[in-house]
Order: C-alpha cells, then sequence, then structure tokens
C-alpha cells in the first residue's frame, strides 16, 4: 500500500539515547532540556529569532491570536487545511474569506482589500504546499490599513525568501511539527514571533498564563511540548538535509514525467522549495475519481487536499462563496510524496495517472 506521505522515522537507537537521557534526569515535560536545545537549533538552522515549541500547529494558531489581541474578523484563504478556519471560530473570530489565485492557490492579495471592514483586525495568509505568499503586498495592505498579520506556515519549515526565511514575514508565522510533516516532533507546531515581548507574553500563554509562583499576569491554556517529542525532533533534524534531497528526486521527477499533462501549482520563484507535496490540478473532479480509483485499485491512495473548499463549512456565519477555491478544491488531488518511495514506485503511479489521463481528456 502506497500512502500520500509515510510518517520519517529516525534510527531508534539514536532515539534511545535521548530516552535514557529522560529517565536519567526525570524531566519529562514542562520546557524540559530538550526542549530548549530544539528551540536553540532550530532557531539556527532556520534563521530565525525567536522560536516558541508548542503541542501543535493549531494552538501554535489559536496562541497567536491570543498574543496580538485579535478581535472582530480575520481575512483568511478558503484553500487551506481546516485547522486555519476552525482555530480563529473556536476563538470567537470570524473568517472572512478572499479568494485565491488558481494557479499559486494562496491568498489572492487582489481580494484582500475590498474585505476590510473596521472590524477587521488581521490578515491570516497560510503558504499553501509551501508556496510562499506574496508577502510584501499583504504588508502594504496590512500597513495601510493597520492590520496584523500571522502566516500559518504549517507547510513551509526551510522556505526562504530573497535570502531569508519566509518565517520571519508578518508578526507571526506558525508551524505545525505533526508527523506527516516533513519535520516533525510525532505531535507538535511553534511560532516564530518577531517582537521580542511578544515572546515572554507567549511562554506565559503555553503555561496556564505562569510567570512564577506569585504571578499569573495573562489568561493561558496548556501548549507544552514534551520531552519524547522534543527527541523525536532532535533526531529528524539531524536527518533533514538527506530527507529533503532525497523528496526532491520524487518532486523532481514527477515534474519531469507529468510536464504539460496535468497542471502544476505556479511557484514563487523568488521562494526555495522544500519538496513537502506534490499536488496536481485535474480538468474537472470526473477525470479526478477516474485518476483516483485507477490509483486505488493498485493500492496507491493520494489524497483530496484540501477539500472541501473552507467557505462551505456549515459552521460558518454569514455564508460567503468562494468561486475559485471551491473550483480548485474540486479538482486537486496530492500524489504520494515520501523519502522511502521507490522510483519503481513512482513509476508505477505516474503510469497510472498518464494512461488514466488518455482515456480521460475531460
Ligand atoms: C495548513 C495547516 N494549518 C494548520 C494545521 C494544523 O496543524 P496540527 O495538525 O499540528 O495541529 C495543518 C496540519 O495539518 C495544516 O496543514
Amino acid at each position: 500500500m502506497i500512502n500520500v506521505t509515510k510518517t520519517y522515522l529516525p534510527n531508534i537507537e539514536k532515539y534511545k539515547q535521548y530516552i535514557d537521557e529522560i529517565y536519567a534526569n526525570g524531566w519529562i515535560t514542562n520546557n524540559g532540556p530538550l526542549v530548549q536545545r530544539l528551540e536553540q537549533r532550530l532557531a539556527e538552522y532556520l534563521g530565525v529569532k525567536n522560536i516558541v515549541l508548542v503541542a501543535n500547529g493549531t494552538v501554535a494558531l489559536e496562541l497567536a491570536y491570543r498574543a496580538l489581541g485579535l478581535k472582530g474578523f480575520v481575512i483568511t484563504s478558503p484553500f487551506s487545511f481546516v485547522a486555519t478556519t476552525s482555530s480563529l471560530v473556536t476563538n470567537g473570530l470570524l473568517p472572512i474569506f478572499a479568494d485565491i489565485d488558481p494557479n499559486t492557490l494562496n491568498i489572492n492579495p487582489e481580494n484582500i482589500e475590498a474585505s476590510i471592514t473596521p472590524n477587521t483586525s488581521a490578515i491570516l495568509g497560510v503558504h499553501v504546499f509551501g508556496n510562499a505568499c506574496k508577502v510584501e503586498k499583504i504588508a502594504q495592505i496590512a500597513q495601510q490599513h493597520n492590520l496584523k498579520v500571522i502566516y500559518d506556515a504549517a507547510h513551509a519549515f526551510d522556505v526562504r525568501y530573497k535570502d531569508q526565511s519566509i518565517l520571519n514575514y508578518g508578526d507571526i508565522s506558525t508551524l505545525s511539527f505533526h508527523a506527516t510533516k516533513l519535520f516533525h516532533t510525532i505531535e507538535g507546531g511553534a511560532l516564530i514571533i518577531n517582537d521580542d515581548e511578544l515572546v515572554q507574553k507567549t511562554r506565559y500563554l503555553i503555561n496556564f498564563g505562569i510567570e512564577n509562583a506569585e504571578s499569573i499576569p495573562e489568561l493561558g491554556t496548556n501548549a507544552k511540548m514534551n520531552e519524547f517529542e522534543a527527541a523525536m525532533g532532535l533526531c529528524v533534524l539531524d536527518d533533514i538535509e538527506e530527507i529533503k534531497q532525497k523528496r526532491k528526486v520524487v518532486f523532481d521527477t514527477y515534474i519531469k514525467d507529468l510536464q504539460g499533462l496535468i497542471q502544476f501549482q505556479e511557484l514563487n520563484e523568488q521562494a526555495t522549495q522544500n519538496y513537502s507535496y506534490f499536488p496536481v490540478v485535474l480538468k474537472s473532479e470526473e477525470q479526478l475519481k477516474r485518476v483516483e480509483n485507477a490509483l486505488h485499485k493498485e493500492q496507491i491512495f493520494p489524497r483530496r487536499y484540501f477539500y472541501p473548499s473552507l467557505d462551505t463549512l456549515n459552521y460558518i456565519e454569514p455564508k460567503q462563496e468562494m468561486p475559485i477555491s471551491r473550483n480548485i478544491a474540486k479538482r486537486i488531488l496530492c500524489l504520494p510524496l515520501y523519502p522511502e518511495l521507490t522510483s519503481e514506485e513512482q513509476n508505477t503511479i505516474i503510469k497510472i495517472i498518464k494512461n488514466t489521463l488518455t482515456e480521460f481528456k475531460q
């Protein structure tokens, strides 16, 4: 069976050494030494000033809204994983969608300005499949209207834009370190925060709002990463260059073999790639289902991702209709991409897709 992704498991002996360390010192959570070590190494590796590790990418988004004190409406992309939108709703914020660019699959800055009202407090962009947003244009709009900018960078680990980390753009960027991600800590996430004062506040927020034994200055939650997760992160980080290199081989092969036959995501030319996903846009939902069925027959499971478009969620009021996002969501498929995917397996996938596209042209 071939799935869209496969969790990378590092060398078990190396992981065991960290577990021995945890057992020896008895410190298993609450900002332990491994969490601190991973924060330091990640800050260095990614080229960011402040990174706060947390329990997952969803809570990272929620903490970003709380750290920045967002209120009212937040303009965001309807084409993302559900957590981008649901995290707003669970925090009493109303998502106002701005439709996407059908080629880059990112929020189209041209659609942002028309949606701004006096109740808007922020723009929440998503670097979809690791493809860098038009960050300068978004910054300009935000500045003009005095809005905060958050990037859901769950897919954008180690993406660089104009020679610096894409995570440095906006007030806060958030990452997901879920097991399916390029870099993972089993479950986990992070906030990259530009303002030093907000870092301190966020550290209180992830630990119930507590500053010390006598002071609880913030309304906090429990969003701490534990030592077993940090240990996994330290092991995966050791292997990250090799992981990326192997993913690049798979990514480049899809490009080479499917070029001209199927629509790819238009990539930001001034940004690097991290080879997290390989999305393809079919001509119609019918064609997508044919491809999907043909692959399923061979026990190959791509993923309809993202589907459905988030403007169709039943709990979003008022109803908003985003035709471009809806249209893309019906036709997009993420193909299997992970370091251990063999060239034979990939050739089978490519052959099935090519055959199906020849049979079903529309
Ligand atoms: C774009 C996006 N945002 C947020 C999340 C949520 O991250 P997590 O699963 O770590 O809570 C994900 C996770 O898959 C995601 O893809």
